[in-house]
């Protein structure tokens, strides 16, 4: 193999490490490594691969190496000191280089993501990507030609960077039939929600707040209307039930339309409002259902804790019960951390003439948002005279809606009625919000919010 003139290595292995590695590690082989893109990720995972690459070597036998680097720009600057000849332009030449034999994407978007992967599969190179946009748009043709060329495609980070979770539902609970998996995967409106909660924010304060401090993009209209949320979902839902489930498929309603009050009434009842993105199975019709929307969470439920930017994601499986995984869902370091364990693995793997196995994809029925129930809670501003509660009930009864709890909160113009359902269908409850904004003494009807049973 050859070895490029300034090789991406660590040298400060200790003592002990070497004499570890000279002692039992395996001695498996040299890994070049093809990184395509140097932002957050790219670069902290070369600061890792730097740090860490010796207790790789020593624990493992493998020494991995960094040895082109593919940017869009040149002549920007990098977080990390990267040797001058890795960088170049040219993103195919990375993947196509007989020095190459793994390549990471982390470029983002779909193409030239797309492109490079496969053309990196097709030369018999195993992936490790990232990129949850392409994931959930393409990720089972991309499983599927990995498989067909026998190679790895990896993804940990691709949904809750640094939480080791795509791994643990690929193969720890391969012998589940999980039935549901929940989860807070957004840390930006989980820091906005947050904020909304414990210091009475709106929604805007909230927001900018976040902007101020890094967690919300100046255009975040991909997190707080839950599409980042939504393309984790769809890649859940793929690994999890062997389907083919796509971002378009995922219903999606976001928290910029919830108000500090709205929030206020959930916590007086006993509930934290979170946004959830939901993945579940029917056993018995076999649908998928697959959306992300603002839902009650009961305080006594592990997801009530989760708190600022930190995700958490919830599966409820068979024979293993009840599981939560929690930690860090963004950030370069603790995405590199989730890249670095699937590179060591993909690595592991082709020393070893051998890969993962992701299984199969098939069609499931997607479950339409309309099918699905849920106990709603829904806020009403109304005409304080006499009548409204009658009319208002009328309503909900007219659509076979039933009402578990109703409460009149402040008088005058502040009159606001506040209902929890019973569990109803969604189409009903859609039908019962249609005909209330019709009426003459309702002023305005706030954000819907689901129940999430404890
Ligand atoms: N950041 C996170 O916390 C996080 C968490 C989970 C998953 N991810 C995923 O990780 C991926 C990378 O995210 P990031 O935050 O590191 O993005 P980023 O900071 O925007 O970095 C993207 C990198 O790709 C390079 N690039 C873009 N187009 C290219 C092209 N056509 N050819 C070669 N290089 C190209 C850019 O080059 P220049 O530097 O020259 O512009 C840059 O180095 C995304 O898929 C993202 O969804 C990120």
């Amino acid at each position: 193999m050859t070895s490029p003139a300034s090789p991406l290595v660590a040298t400060g292995v200790s003592e002990l490490d070497l004499k570890a590695s000279e002692s039992s590690a395996p001695r498996l082989g040299h890994v070049r490594v093809g990184l395509l893109g140097c932002g957050n990720v790219g670069a902290a995972l070369v600061k890792l691969v730097e740090q860490q690459a010796p207790m790789i070597e020593a624990r493992t036998g493998l020494r991995l190496e960094i040895t082109r680097i593919a940017v869009r720009n040149l002549s920007r600057g990098r977080d990390v000191a990267v040797p001058e000849g890795l960088l170049t332009r040219d993103a195919h030449s990375v993947v196509n280089d007989p020095d190459v034999d793994v390549v990471v994407e982390v470029i983002g978007g779909i193409e030239p993501a797309r492109e490079l992967i496969t053309e990196a599969l097709a030369a018999g190179k195993p992936v490790v990507s990232a990129n949850k946009e392409l994931l959930a748009n393409v990720g089972t043709e991309l499983f599927t030609a990995a498989e067909s060329h026998g190679v790895d495609l990896l993804c940990e980070a691709a949904v809750a960077g640094g939480i080791p979770l795509m791994r643990a539902l690929r193969e720890s609970l391969r012998g589940e039939p999980i039935r549901r998996v929940m989860g807070i995967v957004n840390g930006t409106t989980n820091f906005i929600l947050t904020k909304m909660t414990e210091e009475g924010a709106e929604y805007s304060a909230a927001l900018a707040e976040a902007q101020e401090l890094g967690y919300a993009e100046r255009d975040p209209t991909a997190d707080v209307e839950g599409y980042d949320a939504g393309a984790k979902v769809a890649i859940i839902a793929s690994i999890c039930f062997g389907a083919r489930v796509v971002a378009g498929d995922v219903y999606h309603e976001g928290i910029s339309n919830i108000s500090a009050a709205e929030i206020a009434i959930a916590k007086r009842l006993g509930y934290v409002v979170k946004l959830l993105g939901i993945a579940e199975r029917d056993s018995q019709t076999g649908e998928i259902g697959v959306r992300v929307h603002p839902a009650m969470v009961p305080l006594h439920h592990p997801l009530a804790s989760v708190r600022e930017s930190y995700n958490a994601v919830f599966v409820d499986s068979d024979a293993a019960g009840s599981l939560m995984f929690y930690g860090r869902g963004a950030g370069g370091a603790p995405t590199a951390s989730a890249v670095l364990g699937d590179l060591i693995d993909a690595s592991l793997n082709l020393c070893q003439g051998t890969h993962g196995i992701s299984g199969t994809f098939t069609r499931h029925p997607i479950r339409a948002i309309d099918e699905t129930t849920a106990e709603y809670l829904l806020g009403l501003d109304v005409a304080d005279q006499p009548g409204v509660l009658h009319a208002v009930t009328g309503v909900f009864a007219r659509h076979g809606v039933s009402i578990r709890v109703a409460e009149q909160e402040g008088i005058g113009p502040d009159a606001r009625l506040v209902f929890i359902t019973h569990e109803a269908r969604e189409a009903d409850l859609q039908a019962t919000v249609r005909e209330l904004r019709d009426l003459d003494v309702v002023r305005r009807v706030g954000g819907l919010l689901r129940v999430i049973s404890g």
